[in-house]
């Protein structure tokens, strides 16, 4: 297994509401669900996880920033901020480690103004529209990731 390394797991604006928010789009979990799953799915993988919600766009950028010295990965679910936040692509620029965009959703067979996100650019990779499991497998990707670069 691999030394223990860092993972966020950030997310957006409304996603609090999971589980009662627009189940159509977002599924019946509720946050604390998605984020015991992944706490459960991160541990066996040999992370350390962290999880953290904010409706402000501040916040997220302070959390970024501060895990540019503390973590290894960021799963990131902007929520409606990844169609708009220059902010949060500037902050996401500065982290080196591997930083995965998330969606429950698959905004691309939704509105257009959803087919547009500002982070995507400066992320390893986007995972969309399988639900919770999303989450998963973002938290799977990383590790790969980090295995691969283990290796070479
Ligand atoms: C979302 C998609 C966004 O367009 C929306 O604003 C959200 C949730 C998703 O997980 O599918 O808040 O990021």
């Amino acid at each position: 297994m691999m030394s223990e390394k860092r993972l966020l797991l950030l997310n957006g604006p409304n996603l609090n509401m999971l589980g009662t928010r627009e189940p159509e789009h977002y599924g019946s979990h509720t946050l604390a669900m998605v984020e015991d799953d992944c706490t459960a799915l991160a541990t066996s993988l040999g992370f350390r996880i962290d999880c953290l919600q904010s409706n402000h766009e501040g916040e997220l950028v302070t959390a970024i920033q501060n895990a540019i010295k503390t973590h290894d990965v960021i799963i990131f679910n902007a929520g409606a901020y990844t169609h708009t936040s220059i902010a949060l692509r500037d902050a996401l620029s500065l982290f080196d480690g591997i930083a995965i965009e998330v969606h429950l959703s698959n905004v691309y067979a939704r509105e257009s103004f959803r087919h547009k996100s500002m982070i995507a650019p400066v992320v390893n990779g986007v995972v969309a529209g399988f639900g919770a499991q999303s989450y998963l497998s973002a938290i799977h990707a990383a590790s790969g990731l980090l295995q691969q670069q283990t290796k070479s």
